[in-house]
């Protein structure tokens, strides 16, 4: 396909509903020139000549679906990112964990993990709190995009994206790319272990795979990219995972309209950071 050939209305249409219903995305008319140019490449390099052509070779084709997320998500992040929510961890939210010893367990999820700093960041500050010796601690790391999860996966970093953590930790949790791994820094195993990485479709229809109660949820940066009704049926689900006065992180543009009937069910208790209020159903 020629690049400079325009994607019409109709297959900008079809691509933009087709990724609405199957994984929430929000993709406006305005986004037409972003669709363009992340899928054009693709389009060619599978020797069709359009993006009609496309969208009917999408068509019940699985594997190309997961490629279409691939591209069309988008999946900026970095370490320590919005430090306030990790100021309000170490202060208020790990030790209040900490004085009910009953469980000594605690279960996080980062939901939209993107490449991992966001939820290597948890590891570190919880590593940096709790006594493993002592703590149960598992946190789960989920994302619909397969290649940014791969990345997670294999915690392996370049010296521009390790910048926002602080030297003493990097020294600690981090192995220091030695002769061709010059100037990369790999996230050692003791970290590593505390996290299940998974693939998973916020927007599905199927429950998600969580059995235990979570402690808190951080979902950042993704709520953005949906509208309101996917916004309102994630949080719904959210809310029946969360323990009792369990804690929900959003991303700094992201809120939730606690002055109207979502004020039932979450109290904004700092920034972009709510708590599970009513009882559990
Ligand atoms: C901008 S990144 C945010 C990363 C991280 N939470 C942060 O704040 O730095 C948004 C992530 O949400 C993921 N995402 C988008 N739609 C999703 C869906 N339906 N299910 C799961 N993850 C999704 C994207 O693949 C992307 O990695």
């Amino acid at each position: 396909m020629d690049f400079r050939k325009q994607i019409s209305d109709e297959a900008f249409d079809q691509i933009s509903q087709l990724v609405q219903q199957k994984i929430g995305l929000n993709l406006t008319k305005k986004k037409k020139a972003m669709v363009h140019s992340r899928l054009a490449k693709r389009i060619r390099k599978l020797g069709l000549d359009s993006f009609d052509e496309y969208y009917e070779f999408l068509n019940g084709n699985d594997s190309e679906l997961i490629h279409l997320y691939n591209m069309l998500t988008t999946n900026v992040t970095k370490f320590f990112r919005e430090k306030y929510h990790f100021d309000f961890l170490q202060e208020e939210v790990f030790p209040q964990i900490k004085a009910d010893k009953s469980k000594k367990k605690v279960r996080i999820w980062s939901a939209g993990c993107s490449s991992g700093e966001e939820v290597y960041s948890l590891a570190i500050s919880l590593k940096e709190f709790f006594n493993l010796d002592e703590w149960d601690i598992k946190i789960l790391a989920t994302d619909i995009n397969t290649e940014v999860l791969e990345l997670a996966k294999r915690g392996i970093y370049h010296q521009r994206q390790i910048q926002p953590i602080p030297y003493k930790l990097l020294t600690k949790y981090f192995k220091l790319g030695q002769g061709q791994n010059e100037g990369l820094f790999k996230v050692k195993n003791e970290l590593r272990n505390l996290i299940i990485f998974k693939k998973l479709n916020l927007n599905q229809n199927e429950s998600y795979p969580i059995k235990s109660r979570l402690d808190f949820i951080f979902c950042r940066n993704v709520f953005i990219y949906f509208k309101k009704e996917t916004r309102n049926s994630i949080l719904d689900r959210f809310h029946r995972h969360l323990k009792r006065g369990g804690y929900l992180f959003l991303g700094h543009s992201e809120s939730i309209n606690t002055a109207g009937k979502l004020g039932r069910k979450w109290r904004l208790i700092r920034q972009t950071t709510y708590q599970k209020i009513i009882k559990d159903c």
